[in-house]
């Protein structure tokens, strides 16, 4: 018998909430944390464990919270801290778990920290950022990008000195060097988990170690150069985060999920690994990359290929066996939702079969799904007709960066635009076909998505067939058997060009999962072991028959407990 190391947060289904865009209470177009817990029964009921938000501390919100000017606050259009109080109450009294964001790469400039530290070159505080002088004749210390377009330094006139930001000039790089910064992060962590919190998503928390600052390799823009071979797992990160693990993190029953896009699976290894004492899961990058929507957002192709999906997946499904645990998913908060980017929205029945495909083919892989607000509904990108209708700081940047530095035609940019933008997963939840979707009585932040007459929680729920109840019967399955729990992955039909399939083992017991990937029929002849092992999830009403699959068809076989 193989041992199971069983823990709750790999059993777990993590559900991300987007504050802004989730419910709004008051009427003032912004959804907050009373809207939450008015909604808590929906999320409990599609069976997830956990639940994500992401930042809902005091912020200037140049970048929607990941700017944080206050981590003791709750940023007053979301509520107060008795809300949030109330909130985790709630969570916690249905069964569930509350994980919160953590941003500590960089804060706002608008922190106490920051405003000290800029005060002037003798300022205590001026340690705690990451200050450099001009370079010798003048100008940024080095060539560095900012991940918002634009350098990644910006002079501050009063004390004549550049301080780094790797993303928005609003958004300084804390200098984790700095010991008295790190007392200052893990003792505000310390504060979350004293009021109970179960854990933290850690933003960007490869890139708080920085190995040096000489120029770097030209990036795809071709105008700056790129910080990443020096500040992504950086040298002293896996110190730094030992050191978090052992002061805070030990502590606490927590999951702890790093953002750590470009690293490889062996570097999640070590960010991740079983016994290392660092964090419990990794984010992985590569699948987003596919179609180039990571290294290369603003040229991204608009074509991917499913040979490359299986590769990566099957890369990491099979490096981190036995080793470290992967965090799984299609979309969050910045990234477009995946049944237009790797499904089918052109018809409302493509759209749900592969809405329920995708998912049944990611979230019954090794690892902790993450299912982001409204990807259980089958939500759609929206349209943009020009940047102008687009609040996001990172798509704004990277769209005067095309158009203005590199020189790009901007109709085209904004057909990028329309494909990448991860504006289109921060569109406004539509719980009905009233007004707004039910989202609020007043004027949202941003538009909803005009397809929610449609696409929305209310009709979802009354449909048994929709997207909504496919999500909850696919969660429950994976909970009920450990082989979709721990079993070992292994690819099969690895040349089939339409079809994905793999199995899980566990014990000399398995399951194979089946799925077309497109819109036409694909042959897919079971091995003969699984020929007459039952089908228990689909999305068509009945079994696939004669070796093949229907248009984006999935199906889940279980060999029977004996
Ligand atoms: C992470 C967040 C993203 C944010 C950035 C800067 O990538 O997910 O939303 O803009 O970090 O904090
Ligand atoms: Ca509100």
């Amino acid at each position: 018998m193989e041992t199971i190391d069983r823990t709750w947060w790999k059993e777990a289904a993590v559900y991300q909430i987007y504050p802004r865009s989730f419910c709004d209470s008051n009427g003032d177009g912004i959804g907050d944390l009373p809207g939450i817990l008015q909604k808590l029964d929906y999320v409990q009921g599609l069976g997830v464990d956990a639940i994500w938000l992401n930042p809902v501390y005091a912020s200037p919100n140049v970048d929607n919270g990941y700017d944080i000017s206050d981590y003791f606050t709750i940023q007053p259009e979301f509520g107060t801290m008795a809300d949030f109080d109330r909130l985790l109450g709630e969570v916690h009294r249905r069964g569930m778990r509350l994980v919160m964001d953590l941003v500590v790469n960089h804060t706002s400039s608008r922190h106490p920290w920051f405003i000290e530290s800029r005060a002037g070159r003798n300022s205590p505080y001026r340690d705690y950022y990451i200050w450099r002088d001009p370079a010798p004749g003048g100008g940024p210390p080095n060539n560095w990008g900012a991940n918002f377009g634009g350098p990644a330094w910006t002079l501050d006139e009063a004390t004549g000195q550049y301080y780094l930001h790797l993303f928005a000039p609003q958004q300084p790089d804390l200098n984790w060097e700095n010991p008295a910064v790190r007392r200052d992060v893990f003792a505000m962590m310390d504060f979350w988990f004293q009021k109970g919190i179960d854990g933290f998503r850690m933003d960007v928390i490869s890139l708080i170690s920085k190995g040096g600052f000489a120029d770097g390799p030209l990036m795809a823009n071709g105008v700056y150069g790129d910080p990443a071979p020096q500040c992504a797992n950086g040298p002293r990160v896996h110190e730094y985060l030992r050191e978090m693990n052992r002061r805070v993190l030990s502590r606490y029953d927590c999951l702890t999920v790093g953002e750590n896009a470009g690293n490889t699976p062996e570097q999640a290894c070590l960010y991740a690994g079983f016994g290392r004492g660092e964090l419990t899961m990794s984010f992985q990058f590569d699948l987003m990359d596919v179609d180039g929507g990571e290294r290369d957002k603003w040229t991204a192709r608009r074509t991917w290929k499913l040979a490359d999906i299986k590769q990566v997946m099957t890369r990491w499904q099979t490096a981190l066996d036995g080793r470290a645990w992967n965090a799984l998913f299609w979309e969050n908060h910045d990234q477009p939702r995946c049944v237009s980017r790797f499904g089918d929205d052109s018809t409302g029945e493509t759209r749900v079969r592969s809405a329920k495909m995708l998912a049944t083919c990611l979230f019954l892989m090794q690892g902790t799904p993450y299912i982001y607000q409204g990807q259980e509904l089958g939500m759609t990108n929206t349209h943009f007709d020009s940047i102008g209708q687009i609040n996001d700081v990172q798509t704004r940047g990277g769209y005067r960066m095309r158009v203005e530095q590199c020189g790009d035609d901007p109709a085209r940019v904004m057909e990028t635009v329309n494909y990448i933008s991860r504006e289109h997963a921060r569109t406004p939840m539509p719980w009905t076909d009233g007004p707004n979707g039910g989202f609020t009585d007043g004027v949202p932040w941003i538009p909803l998505n005009p397809n929610f007459k449609t696409i929305n929680a209310a009709a979802q729920l009354a449909d048994p067939d929709s997207v909504y109840h496919y999500y909850r019967a696919l969660l429950a399955l994976r909970k009920s058997d450990d082989v979709l729990l721990y079993g070992r992955y292994a690819l099969e039909m690895a040349d089939s060009p339409q079809v994905y399939a793999y199995t899980r083992t566990l014990n000399g017991r398995g399951a194979l999962v089946a799925c077309n990937f497109t819109g036409r029929p694909a042959p897919c002849p079971l091995p003969a072991a699984w020929q007459n092992v039952p089908r228990i999830l689909g999305n068509y009403p009945d079994a696939p028959a004669g070796g093949a699959l229907r248009p984006y068809e999935c199906a889940v076989y279980l060999q029977p407990r004996a």
